[in-house]
């Protein structure tokens, strides 16, 4: 079972952020926006409808406990949202993965529009997997993004990993990138 378990830290700091698994009341507009603002969710399946969102809030903030490896990036100066950062275990309903068993650790990342541009996936992803990567056994690491997804291309090429082949899912071509754990140990 060990095999299968993510990153246990509750908060993981960085030089400007700090990667929370608590979501806080004051998240409540940045989280919408993230869900609703059809730039941020272009590839990621179009913008939802607020209503939808908003009751997801609600039921994430009611719960006590919040998943593991799903973490809201903060600044850590202001606290304010930034975005999300989840490294949690790919599903083997769908395509893409790369050992035979899958459920493999998968990185994934969402910033609001006004925090592109500022190296701040980058900053939060890397200090994620520098994290797991104390923690965990060696192990390869997904990432799954739309092939037409050039800044997140980009981004995993950045953080090391190597795109490895693509797979069509849900009506547009995914390319899988994959890189080791131990690769983020320092
Ligand atoms: C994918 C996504 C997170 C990339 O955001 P991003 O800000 O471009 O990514 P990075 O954190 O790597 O930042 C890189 C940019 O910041 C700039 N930058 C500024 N200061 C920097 C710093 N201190 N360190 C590094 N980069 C810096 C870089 O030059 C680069 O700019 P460029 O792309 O114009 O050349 C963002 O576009 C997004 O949230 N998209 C919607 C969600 C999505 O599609 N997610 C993918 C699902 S897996």
């Amino acid at each position: 079972m060990s095999q299968l378990r993510t990153l246990s830290a509750t908060e993981v700091p960085s030089e400007r952020l700090l990667l929370r698994r608590a979501l806080h009341d004051a998240d409540r507009e940045g989280f919408i926006e993230l869900y609703t603002d059809p730039e941020v969710q272009a590839y990621l399946g179009g913008p939802q409808p607020r209503s939808d969102v908003e009751q997801r809030f609600d039921a994430a903030i009611a719960s006590a406990t919040s998943r593991p490896g799903n973490y809201v990036i903060a600044d850590n100066t202001t606290n304010r949202l930034v975005g999300t950062l989840m490294l949690t275990r790919r599903s083997t309903d769908g395509p893409g993965y790369v050992t035979e068993d899958g459920e493999e650790l998968e990185l994934g990342y969402v910033l609001r529009r006004s925090a592109w541009g500022a190296g701040f996936a980058l900053e939060a992803a890397t200090a994620t997997l520098r994290a797991a990567a104390d923690e965990l056994p060696d192990q390869p690491v997904l990432l799954v993004t739309q092939t037409a997804n050039k800044r997140s291309l980009k981004l995993a090429a950045r953080l090391g990993f190597c795109p490895i082949g693509t797979f069509e899912e849900f009506g547009a071509e995914q390319t899988l990138c994959t890189a080791p754990l131990a690769k983020f140990k320092i």
